[in-house]
């Protein structure tokens, strides 16, 4: 498989995905502002944002570090950017594994929810250590599909739910990636003698109607084909796991997001 084959969201129609990934930016943002902010980012610094989006991370670091500063976003398909750039950004086309980065020159380098969809992720957290300046931040945010699980709802809901996050487990395995990936952030910036390492974890409880489950129902809605190709879930399935996720009496929890900070030594 080509490398720009292996993101599984790669092929699904555009005007959900971009409503997918807004509903992610709504959701997740204010957590990951927070843990950015706490980097000490300010006016002047050079950011590197691998895998963009919908990009507004990448505008709000932009306004952050202001005329002075400068941010550089990479993403495989920059499809979403078109409208959001200012002076201060440059959004290129490229795989973080394999794109002419500059190397000692950031001070801050953040992706979220990107490495998950990486095979060979080691490659492209090295990659985004080697664009570090010394001294410069690396915030890292990737789900851990391992802590779902269906709280309350009907048992045929709750079996759909089990069988969904199995589905999803199954596709990942396929493609040599880690449902869980999150679980090893920590232990990947350690290895890599990053300093000042923190580690967090966010594994809520939403209901069913709520951003969060609508998040996952679209997933499911786009990658209907993928979770039907492992064999381990039916339309069924599919179609009461997409009810429960609307259904505003239950509630699961979907995911995990573990977040680590770290620092390149000086
Ligand atoms: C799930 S989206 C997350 C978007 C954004 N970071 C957010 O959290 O709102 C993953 C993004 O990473 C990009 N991506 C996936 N694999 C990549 C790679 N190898 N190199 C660069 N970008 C990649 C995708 O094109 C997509 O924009």
């Amino acid at each position: 498989m080509a490398q720009s084959e292996e993101y599984v969201f790669r092929r699904v129609e555009d005007q959900p995905e971009l409503e997918r990934l807004r509903m992610i930016e709504r959701v997740f943002d204010p957590a990951s502002r927070r843990r950015l902010l706490g980097t000490g980012l300010q006016e002047g610094w050079r950011c590197l944002e691998i895998g963009p989006g919908a990009g507004s991370i990448m505008t709000w670091m932009s306004e952050l570090v202001g005329p002075t500063g400068q941010v550089l976003a990479v993403d495989l398909d920059p499809k979403f950017l078109g409208g959001t750039v200012r002076a201060n950004v440059t959004v290129m086309q490229g795989d973080v594994r394999t794109a002419e980065l500059p190397e000692r020159s950031f001070d801050l380098v953040h992706a979220r929810y990107v490495l998950i969809h990486i095979p060979d992720y080691g490659r492209a957290l090295n990659r985004m250590l080697a664009c570090l300046k010394p001294g410069g931040w690396l915030v890292l945010e990737e789900p851990d599909f391992s802590a779902s699980r269906g709280i309350t709802g009907s048992a045929e809901q709750l079996a759909a739910v089990g069988k969904v996050n199995h589905a999803i487990k199954v596709m990942y395995d396929k493609l040599g990636m880690d449902y869980a990936l999150g679980q090893k952030l920590e232990a990947l910036l350690l290895a890599r003698g990053l300093q000042s390492v923190t580690m967090g974890k966010d594994g809520p409880s939403s209901p069913g109607g709520s951003d969060m489950a609508t998040i996952m129902k679209m997933s499911t809605v786009q990658l209907r084909e993928k979770y039907l190709a492992t064999g381990v879930v039916t339309n069924e399935d599919l179609d009461r796991y997409c009810r429960f996720a609307e259904n505003q009496e239950s509630s699961a929890v979907y995911y995990a997001t573990i977040a680590v900070t770290g620092r390149k030594a000086s």
